[in-house]
Parts: structure tokens; C-alpha cells; sequence
């Protein structure tokens, strides 16, 4: 793709940028500052910058950008770079050449391509189809279907003791026949050993689905993976959808769904919901790949402990409860029909082991994809959700802990808080010398509030421009009307309510920001609490794996900033995204990886941190910005 040399001035700064780039999110990649409050909506007008020379496009009427001045001033945040261009940041938006030296670096990596297109693993999975002809009977050979059809794959595909169950069992001599002898098996591993868990008429192998599934407590996500043929897409994942979790409608949190579960029907209510959503989610799969379900070998979800349990519609009451034990571990392979997954009764449906209370499947899962538990180099896997949850370790040792670092980081708590979507505020920066801020939204919508990464941004900023202190509470005597004194206390004022979808301010308080450091600091004293049992240290890490939804936008310089995640070289980060979803799949396709996840769950050690002394004590030495000891952020502080 064609780059263009974009040159800034009065910076006197050029960069490459990519044809057809946002100008604005462009400035904020290379770290230049341009004045931007409407997230890149164009409503604001603050974003205006003069062009000196050269060819940009318009994404809107541009004769609302150009100022009628006679000049070329143009909305960046309306821009598209075309061509080699000069651009001249006007004096509202001053130099802030501070945000170089922090900006993301383009070494961060993502989800191996071949892990995410899934191209480069050849099917192996627990489920396989087999087509077998089989002699008719006759007088002289009137041997039972069922033996007739058991003896055929002893005798020609050398297996041993393969179960049929009662459903095929009823279906049987009519498929036999109705086929003329000539049937397609579907042959699953399940807690019977080898099972038949399907016949299909003809000849139909080539056509084997498999379904991933990721449960989460807010969205389920499913992929369909194509097991025969990926040629024409060259991804095996020929589907994705999502949804929200219908058990939303019960409580946001884990602890309050389970509460629900002691209400009369709770239980049911909640299996119920999260089997209607993941029912929706494949029909939205097999239709938009217009493949019939009768050719979805078997399904595999990962969910964290309390999903697979109401999932599974098993008690999950003691998984809050002091010593916090739960009813299993590792779940039984169940059919569909088992928990009402429409027509596919009879199709295996496996669940990825759990390790404790707090440490799920979802995790083992992203421990399977992340690769950390088939290297020598020790890696750390963080997943920052509402129960932020941590793997130490390598091919020979895993610890585990979840720390309850509450919802903060997905806009939980936080006045203006919100999930990573549209409108939300996910990249921050602000100016050090005039203290306005430049947004970024999802989507470039109208803000209507503030997600997980542009929360850790704006502490970052406001630290770095002196607008807080390390202790989180604001500098009253800035010569700026952003920082103000509200009805909850001192606020900065991110987005006058002119520019927002609300019609509110957008504001940060200090008890949001206390907010943000309590959960920071239970994910960093979590972090450090494992290296110490470990006997390690950070700089022993050969990478730290950041999986989870918000794992692309975060810029791990800014987490750093506020002490979310240790002071390491920045190519040391690697995000994953949903590295759950990604652990089903896998599964799906291989039983080599299905396998290690019992292999890994088997050898995650589970350190509580609940009651944990040593816990509250890293715990209150990083409720500060970036942490009490400041030796472990030197290099930080220093750019900072
Ligand atoms: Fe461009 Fe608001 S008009 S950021």
C-alpha cells in the first residue's frame, strides 16, 4: 500500500503515514497533539489544522471544516491523507513533544496470523466422520444393525470398542436402509469412550463443521470452523458472531448472578438465558455460512467457573462462599439436547476444564492459545476484566491467581464509565502546557463516556501534565476551567456537554480515579505477589501476554505510566484479544489441543488471594501512581 510523508509544523516532524489514513488518528499513532473533544465526530471543530501543502480527501461537507477564512483549515479528524502533505498545527494546539517519547511503540504484536486465521493446523479432531458400506442382511447373516455396523469398523478401520447410544440406536434401521447400506458416522470421544453420536445418509465427510464458543459474563462469542476444507477463504473460521449474554438481565457481575441463583428459579433462568443466546449465535453462524446444523460434528465453549457451572445449570453457590469451592472442575462431555442447544441433540459439546472458583476455563483457554505453556521462556498471561486474572509460568510450571480487581476497568464505578463501544472514549491525550485534552471514540461517534483504555490514558495524561498527583488527587491551582470543582468533589473536565451524545459533561473525579488505582493495584500486587512465590522478577519475563477485549487499545506505555503494568521494554507486550474464543477453537480443531487443556488445568497451581497478607500489603503499596517503590518504574518516571 502507497505511504505518504506527512509533515508537521511548527513541529518540523514528518512520518509515513498509510493512504487513506484519519489524519487525527494518525497525529495520535506518531504522538502529535491536535485539540480533538468530540472524539473524532466532527462536531467540536477543535481539531482544526491549517494545510500548508499537498492532497487530502474529505470523509464529510468540508465546507463545514474549512473556517471561511480564506485559508485551507481542515477538521483532522475529517481528513484522509491522499498524498505527501504538510500540515500546520495551529498555537491552541501547542508542541508537546513529551508524547513522543511515549508513544505506542510498532513493535507490540498480535495474535500470530497463523494462530487467527487457524490455516496453518491440520484438523485432528475429537469428533471425526467416517463412511462405511455395509453388507445388507439375509437369511443366511441376520446379524443385528447396531453389531453389523460395530464389526465393520473393528474389522476395516481397526477400532475397538466404539458405544452406540439410545438416539441413534432409534434411528438406525431406518438410516440403514433408507441409505442402501451406505452411511456416514460421526465418531466422538465422550466419557463412553469412542460414541457414535451421529449417522448421516451417503457420503458425507467432507462436510464437518465444528462450532467454538467463548461464554462470557457480558457477550458470548462463536466462530464456526470449517474441518475439511479451507482452500477458498484460507481461514478455517468461515463465521463469527456476538452477542450480549442475556443473563445480563440478572446482574452484571459473576457474584450477583450467582446471588439470582438462590431466587426461586434462578437457576433455570439463568441456564436458560445464556442457552437462548448461544442458540441465537448459531443460527446467525449457520445461516450466514448457509450450512445445515446436522453438520456440526461437536461444540466447544470456554467460560470462566460460574458460566460452565449455570451453563451446565450446576449449583455455583459456593464458588462465593468462604473456602470458595466449587462443584467441579473438569465437566462432563454433555449433548446438546442436554441443555437445550436446538437441533443438535445428539452433538458432543465439550468444556474446557476449569483450575478454581476464580481461575475458568475462559482462562485455560487463553493459557492453550497465548503458546506460554509449550515454551521454555517464562511469560506472564494478564487478563484484565472484572476478575483480573494471572498465569505464571511455562511448559514445565504454571501458577495461577484471580484478583479481584472489580469493574473499574470496564467502566464499572466510574461516573461516565462505560463498555468498550461505540461513543466510547478510548484514547486520551493532553496537552502539558495548555491542558486540553485530544479524544479519541470508538467509531468516531459523539463521546458518551469513557471505556477501560481511555480511562487508563486520561489518569496517565493527567499525571504526566501534573494535572493529579501520585496520590490521584487533583491540582487545584491549574490555570485551566477543566479542572473544577463538581458535585462529587474535584473533576477534569474531558468533553463539555456541547460536544457529547448526552448533552452531559464527560468528567473524571477523584473518586473515579481512586477507583482506577484500587483496581490496578489489586492486578499489579496480584502480578507481583505470583513473580515473588515464583522467586522471580519482572525483568525475568520473556513476555507478558495481554488478553481480553480491551487489549488493542490499550498502550501499554500509558499503563506503565499509572502503574497497571511493570516497567519492561515495550516489545515484551503482546496482546491476544479474545484468547478464550481463540482456546475453543483450537480445541475444535485438534485433539492435540484439546488434550493440553486438561494437560495445562491439570498443572495450573491456584494461589488465593483472598485473606492473603502478603496480597494486602502489595495491594496498599500500589494504591499510588505509579506505585510506592518507585525503583520498579525508574525508567517511567524518567520519561514520564
Ligand atoms: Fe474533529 Fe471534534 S471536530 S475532533
Amino acid at each position: 500500500m502507497d505511504k505518504h510523508r506527512i509533515r508537521f509544523l511548527p513541529l518540523d516532524i514528518t512520518y509515513l503515514a498509510q493512504d487513506g489514513e484519519n489524519l487525527l488518528d494518525f497525529a495520535m499513532d506518531v504522538g502529535v497533539h491536535i485539540n480533538a473533544s468530540c472524539g473524532g465526530n466532527g462536531t467540536c471543530k477543535r481539531c482544526k489544522v491549517r494545510l500548508v501543502e499537498g492532497r487530502v480527501d474529505f470523509c464529510q461537507d468540508q465546507a463545514l471544516s474549512v473556517s471561511g477564512h480564506g485559508e485551507d483549515i481542515v477538521l483532522a479528524c475529517q481528513t484522509r491523507i491522499k498524498g505527501d502533505a504538510v500540515f500546520e498545527i495551529p498555537l491552541e494546539s501547542q508542541i508537546d513533544r513529551s508524547a513522543l517519547k511515549s508513544r505506542k511503540s510498532p513493535n507490540i504484536l498480535s495474535a500470530p496470523d497463523s494462530l487467527a486465521s487457524l490455516g496453518g493446523i491440520s484438523p485432528d479432531p475429537v469428533a471425526y466422520k467416517i463412511n462405511i458400506t455395509l453388507e445388507p442382511p439375509g437369511i443366511d447373516n441376520n446379524m443385528a444393525d447396531s453389531e453389523r455396523l460395530i464389526r465393520v469398523l473393528k474389522n476395516s478401520h481397526n477400532m475397538g470398542d466404539v458405544k452406540i447410544n439410545l438416539n441413534i440406536l432409534k434411528r438406525l434401521p431406518s438410516l440403514l436402509r433408507n441409505s442402501g447400506w451406505d452411511v456416514t458416522l460421526t465418531i466422538a470421544e465422550t466419557d463412553m469412550g469412542l460414541e457414535i453420536t451421529d449417522v448421516q445418509v451417503g457420503n458425507t465427510p467432507k462436510k464437518q463443521y465444528a462450532l467454538a464458543i467463548d461464554i462470557g459474563t457480558t457477550t458470548v462469542c462463536g466462530q464456526i470452523i470449517d474441518l475439511w476444507d479451507c482452500s477458498k477463504t484460507g481461514s478455517r473460521v468461515i463465521g463469527e458472531s456476538a452477542d450480549y449474554n442475556a443473563q445480563i438481565s440478572y446482574g452484571d457481575d459473576v457474584i450477583t448472578r450467582i446471588m439470582h441463583t438462590r431466587k426461586k428459579g434462578g437457576l433455570k433462568r439463568l441456564q436458560e438465558a445464556v442457552v437462548k443466546t448461544i442458540n441465537l449465535i448459531i443460527d446467525e453462524l449457520t445461516d450466514k455460512a448457509g450450512i445445515e446444523r446436522s453438520f456440526i460434528s461437536h461444540m466447544v465453549c470456554a467460560g470462566n467457573t460460574t458460566m460452565t457451572h449455570l451453563l451446565l445449570g450446576v449449583e455455583p453457590r459456593y464458588i462465593m462462599i468462604s473456602p470458595y469451592t466449587p462443584a467441579f472442575v473438569f465437566p462432563p462431555v454433555i449433548k446438546g439436547g442436554d441443555i437445550g442447544i436446538k437441533g443438535l441433540d445428539n452433538t458432543p459439546l465439550y468444556l474446557f476444564p476449569c483450575v478454581s472458583s476464580y481461575v475458568g476455563g475462559d482462562i485455560v483457554a487463553g493459557v492453550i492459545s497465548s503458546g506460554m505453556a509449550k515454551e521454555g521462556d517464562i511469560s506472564l498471561f494478564i487478563d484484565i476484566g472484572t476478575n483480573g486474572e494471572i498465569v505464571l509460568g511455562n511448559k514445565d510450571w504454571l501458577m495461577c491467581a484471580s484478583c479481584s480487581a472489580g469493574p473499574a476497568f470496564e467502566g464499572g464505578g466510574i461516573s461516565h464509565g462505560m463498555r468498550a463501544a461505540k461513543g466510547a472514549i478510548e484514547q486520551v491525550r493532553i496537552n502539558k502546557k495548555t491542558y486540553e485534552p485530544m479524544i479519541l471514540t470508538i467509531g468516531h461517534s459523539k463521546p458518551l463516556g469513557i471505556c477501560g483504555s481511555g480511562l487508563i490514558d486520561s489518569i496517565a495524561e493527567m499525571l504526566s501534565a501534573g494535572i493529579i498527583t501520585e496520590n490521584g488527587r487533583f491540582n487545584r491551582e491549574l490555570p485551566t476551567d477543566r479542572v473544577r470543582e463538581g458535585k462529587d468533589g474535584y473533576e477534569y473536565v474531558l468533553c463539555y456537554g456541547k460536544e457529547t451524545q448526552t448533552g452531559r459533561d464527560i468528567c473524571l473525579t477523584e473518586i473515579d480515579i481512586d477507583n482506577i488505582m484500587r483496581a490496578k493495584a489489586a492486578m499489579f500486587a496480584g502480578c507481583k505477589v505470583l513473580l515473588d512465590s515464583a522467586g522471580l522478577y519482572f525483568n525475568e519475563l520473556k513476555r507478558v501476554i495481554i488478553a481480553g477485549g480491551f487489549g488493542h487499545f490499550l498502550d501499554p506505555s500509558k499503563a506503565q505510566i499509572i502503574g497497571l503494568l511493570p516497567e519492561l521494554p515495550l516489545e515484551r507486550f503482546v496482546f491476544i484479544g479474545n484468547s478464550s474464543l481463540m482456546g475453543a477453537s483450537l480445541f475444535a480443531l485438534s485433539r492435540e489441543y484439546a488434550s493440553e487443556a486438561e494437560r495445562v488445568a491439570r498443572m495450573m497451581t491456584n494461589i488465593e488471594l483472598t485473606n492473603n497478607n502478603r496480597f494486602m500489603e502489595e495491594f496498599m503499596a500500589a494504591m499510588f501512581l505509579p506505585h510506592t517503590d518507585l525503583r520498579l518504574f525508574s525508567k517511567t518516571l524518567g520519561v514520564r
